[in-house]
C-alpha cells in the first residue's frame, strides 16, 4: 500500500465498484446505477460521497443491514404521483427508479412527484436532480439521514444533514445545480478530514453544552452517542441565519418522512442500535416539465442570463471570481476524467480489503 494519494482512471474504479457490488449479491444491472452514482460523486469532487464510502455499502450488506436485491413496490400511484416503498434494498436504485417515475409522470402531464419509503443512503441528491435537468426539466431531490444536526437553540443531534437539491437547465454547457446538506458540513466530510487526519474547523460542531468541538475522531463518535451535533446552514443562534438552515432542514425531514409514513428525527436513530436494523430512510422527488410552461429554449435562456450576470458581478476585493452552482462540478469532471480520481492511503488499505476478500485479481492498483 502507497503511503501516497494516488490516482486512478474513473472507469476502472467504476468497474472496480460494479464488481464489488456484484461480489455480495447485487444484480449487475443495479451494480452499474450504484456505481455510476458513486464514481459521478467522485468526478465532480465530492469526495466524501463517492468510492470512499462503497466500502460501508459493502459492509452493510454483507452484515444484512440492507438488501442487496433491490424490490420497489409502488404502493400509491396517481397521474403525477406515486409513493414508493424501496424494500430496504440500495438507496441509489431507488432513488434511481424514484426519479425515473417522477420524470415519466412530468413528460405526460406536466409534473411527477414522487415519496419513498424503506430505502438507504442513496449518495449524491445532484446525481437523480440532473436525471430530471438531461430531460428538460426542473429536478428536486430530498432526502433525510440519521439524526446528527442541532435545532437552533438545542445542543441535541434530532435533523439530518437533509439535503435539499434541485437543478435546472441552462443555455452553457452545464446546468445549474445546487446540491448540498442543509447544515454547515455533512457527516461525509468529516469522514474526509478523519481519513486526512484533520481536526474539524471552529463552529460547525457542538457538544452537549453548545461548545464547539474540533476533534474529527471524537466527533465521528460523538454524533452516534448524541454527545456532539453539526450546526444548521447560518451556523449557531440566530445572528447569522442559522434558523433558516434549521427551517429548510426541518422541511426536507417533513418531505422525507411525513408522505411515506416512515421514521424522523430521533426515530431514525434506531438503525445505530445494532448492526441489523435497518435505515428506513424516506427521500421525496420532484420533475417539473419545463415545456409546460414555456418553451425549453426560452427557459434555458433566461437561466443561463441570469447565471451569467452573477458571474460577471463586481467582484469582493481579493477575489477573481464568482461562481454559480453546479460550475466547479462540471469543471472537476473535466479535469477528473484526465486526472483520474484521487486514492488516499486509508482508501487505498479499504479498496484492497474489499479486492482480497471477492478475489478480485485482475485489478492491479499501483498500491
Ligand atoms: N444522502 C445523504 O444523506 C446526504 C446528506 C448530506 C449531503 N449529501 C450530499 O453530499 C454532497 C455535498 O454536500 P455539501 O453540503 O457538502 O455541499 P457543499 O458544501 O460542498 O456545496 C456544494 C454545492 O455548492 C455549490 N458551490 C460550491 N461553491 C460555490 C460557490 N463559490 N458559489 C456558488 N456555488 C457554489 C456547488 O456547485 C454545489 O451545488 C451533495 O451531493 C449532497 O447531496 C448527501
Amino acid at each position: 500500500m502507497s503511503g501516497d494519494v494516488v490516482y486512478i482512471d474513473s472507469g476502472m474504479l467504476r468497474n472496480f465498484m460494479v464488481d464489488v457490488f456484484v461480489g455480495v449479491g447485487v444484480p449487475r444491472v443495479d451494480a452499474d446505477i450504484c456505481a455510476e452514482v458513486l464514481i459521478t460523486s467522485d468526478l465532480w469532487g465530492i469526495d466524501s460521497h463517492g468510492i470512499q464510502r462503497l466500502k460501508m455499502y459493502y459492509d452493510r450488506i454483507k452484515q444484512g443491514k440492507q438488501l442487496p436485491v433491490t424490490k420497489i413496490s409502488i404502493i400509491k400511484d396517481g397521474p403525477t404521483t406515486a409513493l414508493v416503498d424501496g424494500g430496504n434494498g440500495m438507496g441509489h436504485v431507488v432513488a434511481y427508479r424514484a426519479m425515473q417515475l417522477a420524470i415519466a409522470k412530468a413528460k405526460e402531464y406536466g409534473t411527477g412527484a414522487v415519496a419513498v419509503r424503506n430505502s438507504n443512503h442513496f449518495g449524491i441528491a445532484g446525481y437523480y436532480v440532473l436525471m430530471a435537468v438531461k430531460e428538460g426539466m426542473v429536478g428536486m431531490a430530498v432526502t433525510n439521514a440519521r439524526p446528527a444536526v442541532a435545532p437552533t437553540f438545542g445542543v441535541e443531534p434530532m435533523l439530518g444533514t437533509n439535503p435539499l437539491t434541485f437543478g435546472c437547465p441552462t443555455d452553457e454547457e452545464f446546468p445549474f445545480i445546487i446540491d448540498c446538506a442543509t447544515s454547515i458540513t455533512q457527516r461525509g466530510k468529516i469522514e474526509v478530514l478523519d481519513r486526512l487526519g484533520e481536526p474539524t474547523p471552529e463552529g460547525l460542531v457542538i457538544g452537549a453544552n453548545g461548545e464547539s468541538l474540533t476533534d474529527t475522531k471524537s466527533i465521528l463518535k460523538r454524533l452516534i452517542d448524541g454527545t456532539a451535533a453539526l450546526l444548521p446552514l447560518g451556523g449557531l443562534g440566530e445572528t447569522t441565519g442559522g434558523h433558516k438552515g434549521y427551517g429548510y432542514s426541518t422541511l426536507v425531514e417533513i418531505l422525507s418522512a411525513a408522505f411515506g409514513g416512515g421514521p424522523y428525527l430521533r426515530g431514525l436513530a434506531e438503525a445505530d442500535r445494532d448492526k441489523k436494523t435497518p435505515y428506513r430512510l424516506g427521500h421525496f422527488f420532484l420533475a417539473v416539465n419545463v415545456s409546460s410552461f414555456t418553451s425549453l429554449e426560452e427557459f434555458k435562456r433566461t437561466a443561463g442570463n441570469i447565471v451569467r450576470q452573477l458571474r460577471g458581478s463586481k467582484k469582493a476585493p481579493g477575489q477573481t471570481r464568482i461562481y454559480t452552482a453546479g460550475e466547479k462540478e462540471y469543471e472537476k469532471q473535466r479535469e477528473r476524467l484526465k486526472t483520474g480520481i484521487p486514492v488516499n492511503p486509508n482508501l487505498q488499505r479499504d479498496i484492497l480489503i474489499m479486492k482480497n476478500e471477492l478475489g478480485l485479481n485482475e485489478y492491479q492498483f499501483p498500491f
